[in-house]
């Protein structure tokens, strides 16, 4: 059988045989890179993926608790001590890497760019997100005495141009052999039909298939095995976007050793209900977060006996594992969440249509649904105004400049 027969099979086999129409539009280039990349996409999986957007989220059969935490502040001068000592150690060591999610876009702040190329505008002068990560990273090698390693995952839409953005800016000052960018893997979107749609190119359209796409990624370029070379024995993986993330914080690596855990991680207590943050719980005896898109309303707004949100530890995506950890993970399967969106394509007359609603599922997978994979995580509750400004949105909440004045409140009170 030829190639084009084997392929126009496999679409009518999915439902997909929408995609033979464009055949004829394609040179003999276009059409050889468009088979290729058909026959590397799961149709399987995306049929199943574009399946269970039909069925709704429910947690009705599981059993939720809330989880138990350490709050940072009120640790014994003993706990902190150990903890800290402990820490320490590992990062002198030089058993300790960083790993950045810096896939994703600044599409929400209105930044047309990777979101690290962003300009906080900070002190006059301002600095850059990837800045204010290298700032913290140099901080902590100076007060340790080491050179921390750090893994920056891109995507294939800002991979290019993050690499040119952080050698024109001689990756400011960190010394670049400590730095390894890997790029992260995409999925197909689908139409509102689950049909595969065609980007201008004549490649099917394709995204970023979510921030729990970094422990599977890290094993395919090779970034795990470089770490286990150097002996790496805890990863911190934290996100591009948080300008007061704490990268080597001593006192929850030192909490996440002295409780034997293979995961740990640092939350901050809610704003309110409904911010857009993840929350942590127990389900079914394994820890997980309920990402805010999906948490019922009414345990958004549960309370305890003391009138304490019930579900109120928000993931910050600071998060900590051992080597063993993300090696187990990378080779597990995480589920995919989906969301509908918008987003253009090339019809069967190669006309580009710009939708004006949501029209296609992306799908993505999400970094902390590793945690069900293990009976138990360390929770360090760390503080809004020392851990967390967060960049998301141009303007309000979480915006350029909510974090600018966290940052600079923050920086202030450090020169005093
Ligand atoms: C995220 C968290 C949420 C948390 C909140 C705190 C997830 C899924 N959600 O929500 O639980 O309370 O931050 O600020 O983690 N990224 C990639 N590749 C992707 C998608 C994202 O590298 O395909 C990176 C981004 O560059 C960013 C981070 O992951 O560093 C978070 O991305 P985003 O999707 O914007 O998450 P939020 O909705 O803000």
């Amino acid at each position: 059988m030829d190639k084009r027969q084997e392929i126009e099979d496999l679409l009518k086999e999915y439902n997909q045989e929408h995609i033979i129409k464009y055949f004829d539009k394609l040179n003999k280039n276009q059409e050889e890179e468009l088979f290729k990349q058909i026959q590397k996409i799961d149709l399987h999986q995306i049929t199943e993926l574009y399946n269970n957007t039909k069925r709704p989220i429910e947690f009705k059969e599981s059993k939720i608790e809330a989880l138990k935490y350490l709050d940072k502040a009120k640790l014994t001068k003993e706990q902190k001590t150990k903890f800290d000592d402990l820490g320490k150690q590992v990062i002198k060591n030089g058993q300790y890497a960083v790993v950045t999610m810096a896939g994703g876009q600044g599409t929400r702040l209105g930044h047309n760019g990777p979101k690290g190329t962003f300009k906080l505008d900070v002190y006059g002068k301002g600095k850059y997100l990837f800045e204010i990560l290298v700032d913290n990273l140099k901080e902590a090698n100076k007060e340790y005495g080491v050179i921390i390693n750090w893994y920056i995952m891109t995507s294939k839409e800002n991979n290019q141009e993050t690499i040119e953005f952080l050698e024109k800016n001689n990756y400011f000052g960190y010394d670049k052999n400590f730095v390894k960018i890997f790029m992260q893997s995409e999925l197909p979107i689908v139409d509102a039909n689950g049909r595969l749609m065609m980007g201008k190119n004549y490649k099917i359209k394709e995204a970023s298939d979510g921030n729990g796409g970094t422990y599977s990624s890290l094993r395919r370029s090779g970034c795990l095995t470089d770490m286990k070379e150097k002996g790496i024995k805890w990863v911190f993986i934290g996100p591009v976007d948080n300008a007061l993330l704490k990268m080597a914080d001593v006192t929850l690596l030192g909490m996440a050793i002295s409780e034997n855990v293979q995961i740990a991680s640092k939350s901050v207590v809610k704003a309110n209900p409904h911010e857009k943050v993840g929350v942590f719980c127990k389900m079914n005896g394994h820890p997980k977060v309920i990402e805010y898109s999906e948490l019922p309303e009414e345990m958004a707004e549960e309370v305890d006996n003391d009138g304490e949100l019930k579900f109120g530890e928000s993931h910050i995506m600071c998060n900590l594992y051992t080597i063993d950890a993300i090696e187990k993970i990378s080779k597990e399967i995480l589920m995919y969440h989906s969301a509908f969106k918008k987003n253009s394509y090339i019809d069967e007359n190669g006309k580009e249509i710009v939708p004006q609603q949501p029209n296609s599922y992306k799908f993505e997978s999400f970094i902390f649904d590793a945690f069900e994979f293990f009976d138990d995580i360390a929770i360090l509750r760390g503080k809004r105004e020392d851990d967390f400004a967060p960049v998301k949105n141009a303007e309000g909440v979480d915006s350029p400049k909510t974090a600018k004045e966290l940052y600079e409140k923050y920086w202030n009170k450090r020169k005093n």
